[in-house]
């Protein structure tokens, strides 16, 4: 036994190494700035605690390197979301009062915001750390349901010679200051503050309730108390505060001031839960039972965590540069901060079932994040996917978006539906595909009264017209009455995906889905034209369009909502197609692209087509709908020029700079984006499918968690320059493989395949019989181009 156990961790040390290699390469503050949005701070994988530090400016994350100032260390947090900064509540503020006189500490957030020096800010997987320009140090690191802070104060002086006292403040706030009622105590001799305060979700409907508990230790406390706007008092110690009156938003919470130790380190640990405050008390004692001496060691706990998640993955760099691995390893990285796992901390139903949180949106997830989990970490996507149910048995839906325990706004369509099929797809276990059937159908039959936070709008239309009207006469249930053209065609994807798995499961009402999956056709305009705002006709005719109740033609511009107009939000500019022009929705028709080429007019049409809305800057490359389009070639015969597409916005639009994403990541979204362009395959979520094109490295190893198989794609011929990126020749599991596509058994199988590349575009994967599937599997031979 001991010889065995030796080899095993020796195995087990070597394999470590090579991932804590990897793990070098995150860099969490990628995204910190240019609205990327992303969390830059301590986490654990899936983690509920996520201490950062958060800024007065561009703070939806909590941190940006906008260079904002400070406002507090706050310990739970979304990344890279795009609606209202997420969370960031109850946070501590370290400080020294002048003449320590506490009245004169600065209390309300704008009165304490202060700058960060310059280099100082140190990121790392479980691990974030600046200095204040007060001198202030502030260290963190985590555990799932606890922060652990260590702040360093330096020596100062009052004028008459004695040293000033640490005082850290604790502001019953959150990043919005969305705070309702709040509730703080402060035990002066256990050296604790604990609370709770009542919230609003940063993109959605109700509200929720948060609980703290924080431990101040490695210093003996002088003087604790409230404070209340600018004024604090160590008696009493307990508050009450509502929201405010007459508009003014009360700032209020409690503070703790120490004899300065001798090494100046104070260590706050703050557990935090959404259940009450004992359970965030009893999370921090059990996560974190030492906090004084051991912030190293559960600093290197959070890396390990890390370091495993990463593991499945291996890279042979082929010399590509840093960067391009950097921003290849933060990506994956990203997608693994959100969803969060807070099971045992949803105060909603009982249930023994996981509890994932912070979906935020299914809308921009289900294109390339979910199936990246389902490939590098299938056991948590299973466990996703079981909470997504779990939520639908006990709130009656399935959520689309989903942050801090409320229903989020839907954007399209009812996609937990893709999410779920993409599993059932690919026999992800330990799921209740009854139940799974059950939800689908839910989202496709029953309209619910209010279908802006669940469930699909226009169901009655959707039924007896086949689309969704524009101005809908809809009388059962209330929503953004807009986007029909994008609910038309969202609908229709999620009911082709509920077809796939009720026919797996041999429910006869899968006929049903199918034909309704073909219902994008009722929108499509044979003769509609596009000119640009000068007034030039693109020369391109045939778009989607809004149609009226009474089979009427409505109109909206094709170029309206993309960079080339203006922005259409949800709330600011609705319109017909949700964030997204006409051109760009034209190509979302994801399980029958070859009957959307024959629409279009032929594979050389469809290109000129993709290249033209790439070119022309109709491309919103910062936004999910854009993904699928940049491999759409695939579907024309065209794969090289798909691999083109990707070299042109990779690492033109994605890289390793602190601006370095086009948009928000949206929890990850734009991550997984990036990840899956690197490593030369692409998902038709929903769909057996992945689009072969050559990874951006010479070799990706990818080992399935489950089955222990491990699948590689190797290319020959690879040119760190990038000029070789079309494939000549491939090969699979040594045999000549010409398919452009391949199925999730080279994942689950662990199969190799060889890419020869060249510079030139070749006939590989230009053949009817290698096209990725499509419903209606439409284009002659003699249609197909050759290249
Ligand atoms: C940051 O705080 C400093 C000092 O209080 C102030 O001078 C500066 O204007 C602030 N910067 C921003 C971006 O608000
Ligand atoms: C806040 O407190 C007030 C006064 O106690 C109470 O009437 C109100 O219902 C509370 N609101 C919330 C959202 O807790
Ligand atoms: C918040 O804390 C106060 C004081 O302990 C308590 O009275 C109140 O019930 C708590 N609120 C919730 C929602 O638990
Ligand atoms: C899923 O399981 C079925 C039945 O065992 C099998 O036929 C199919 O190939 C599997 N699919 C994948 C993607 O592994
Ligand atoms: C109209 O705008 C397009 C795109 O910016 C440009 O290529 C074209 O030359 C312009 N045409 C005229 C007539 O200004
Ligand atoms: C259909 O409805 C639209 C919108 O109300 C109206 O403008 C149009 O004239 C109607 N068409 C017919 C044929 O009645
Ligand atoms: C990095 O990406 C950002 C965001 O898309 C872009 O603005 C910037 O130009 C890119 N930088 C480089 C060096 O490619």
């Amino acid at each position: 036994m001991p010889f065995l156990q030796g080899i095993l961790s020796l195995a087990l040390a070597s394999a470590t190494l090579a991932a804590k290699d990897d793990l070098s390469h995150v860099k969490p503050l990628i995204g910190s700035t240019n609205g990327g949005n992303v969390f830059a701070g301590a986490s654990l994988p899936y983690g509920l605690a996520k201490p950062v530090a958060d800024v007065d400016g561009q703070n939806t994350g909590g941190f940006s390197t906008d260079g904002s100032n400070v406002t507090g260390f706050s310990h739970m947090h979304d990344s890279g979301t795009g609606g209202n900064p997420s969370m960031g509540q109850f946070p501590l503020f370290p400080q020294t009062c002048a003449d320590n006189v506490v009245d004169k500490c600065k209390f309300p957030k704008m009165a304490r915001a202060t700058p960060y020096k310059m280099g100082s800010v140190d990121a790392k997987p479980g691990y974030f750390a600046l200095e204040l320009q007060s001198g202030v140090k502030a260290e963190m690191t985590v555990s799932r349901r606890a922060a652990l802070y260590r702040f360093t104060f330096p020596e100062e002086m009052t004028a008459d010679g004695s040293l000033l006292d640490p005082l850290i403040s604790l502001d019953l706030t959150d990043l919005w200051d969305s705070r309702q009622n709040a509730t703080v105590s402060v035990e002066s001799e256990a050296g604790r503050i604990k609370g709770n305060g009542t919230f609003l979700p940063s993109f959605g409907a109700g509200y929720y309730q948060a609980f703290f508990c924080a431990d101040f230790v490695g210093a003996e406390v002088k003087d604790s108390g409230i404070w209340v706007n600018d004024r604090a008092g160590s008696e009493p110690k307990e508050l009450f505060v509502t929201r405010g009156f007459n508009n003014f938003y009360l700032q209020a919470g409690g503070y703790m001031s120490f004899e300065r130790p001798v090494d100046g380190v104070v260590t706050a640990r703050v557990g935090v839960s959404y259940v009450s405050t004992e359970q965030a008390c009893s999370n921090a004692e059990k996560e974190i039972p030492d906090p004084l001496g051991g912030f190293d060691k559960l600093r290197q706990s959070a890396e390990d965590a890390w370091s495993e998640k990463l593991e499945p993955i291996k890279i042979t760099s082929g010399g590509t540069t840093d960067n391009m691995l950097a921003a290849f390893w933060s990506g994956i990285y990203r997608t693994m901060l959100s969803p969060q796992d807070l099971t045992g901390e949803n105060p909603l139903w009982q249930s023994d079932e996981p509890y994932f949180d912070s979906f935020y949106c299914l809308w921009d997830a289900f294109r390339a994040q979910h199936p990246l989990l389902t490939i590098l970490d299938p056991q948590a996507q299973s466990r996703m996917v079981r909470s997504l149910l779990d939520t639908f048995k006990h709130e009656g839906w399935l959520p689309d978006c989903r942050m801090s325990l409320c229903k989020g706004w839907t954007q399209g369509g009812s996609n937990a539906d893709v999410v779920i099929a993409d599993a059932y797809v690919k026999n992800l276990t330990g799921i209740d595909w009854e139940l799974a059937y059950n939800g689908m159908v839910n989202d496709a039959e029953n309209e619910p009264l209010e279908w802006s936070y669940e469930g699909r709008g226009g169901l009655q239309s959707w039924k007896r017209l086949n689309y969704i009207p524009y101005l809908d006469f809809d009388y059962l249930g209330f929503g953004t009455n807009s986007r029909s053209i994008s609910r038309t065609l969202e609908y229709a994807y999620n009911d082709y995906v509920l077809s796939i798995v009720a026919k797996g499961l041999g429910k006869g009402d899968h006929t049903r889905y199918l034909s309704r999956a073909d219902n994008w056709q009722n929108i499509f305009k044979e003769d509609q034209t596009s000119f640009l705002a000068n007034g030039t006709d693109t020369g391109f005719r045939g778009f989607f369009q809004p149609k009226y109740l009474n089979g009427t033609w409505g109109f909206q511009d094709p170029i309206a909502c993309s960079a080339l107009a203006t922005f259409c939000s949800l709330t600011s500019n609705p319109s017909e197609t949700f964030e997204s022009s006409i051109w760009e929705y034209l190509f979302y028709v994801p399980h029958d692209i070859a009957q959307l080429i024959k629409f279009i007019g032929g594979p050389k049409e469809f290109v000129a087509r993709l290249d033209y809305f790439h070119e022309s800057g109709l491309a919103d490359i910062g936004n999910e709908p854009v993904f699928l389009t940049v491999y759409e070639y695939h579907y024309a015969g065209r794969p090289a020029l798909s691999a083109r597409r990707a070299h042109s916005y990779i690492p033109a639009s994605f890289n390793a700079t602190y601006s370095g994403l086009p948009g928000n990541d949206d929890s990850g979204a734009m991550g997984s984006f990036l990840a899956w362009s690197m490593m030369g395959l692409f998902p038709n979520p929903g769909q057996n499918v992945y689009l072969i094109t050559p990874p951006f490295f010479e070799a990706v190893e990818i080992t399935h968690p489950e089955t222990k198989q491990t699948a590689i794609i190797r290319n020959v011929n690879f040119d760190k320059t990038y000029e070789n990126i079309y494939i000549q020749s491939a090969k699979l599991n040594g045999k000549p493989y010409t398919k452009s596509w391949i199925g999730h058994e080279f994942f689950t199988e662990g199969m190799t395949l060889e890419l020869t590349l060249g510079d030139k575009e070749s006939n590989w994967g230009t053949s009817k019989e290698d096209l990725p599937p499509s419903l209606s599997d439409g284009i002659a031979q003699d249609e197909m181009q050759v290249a």
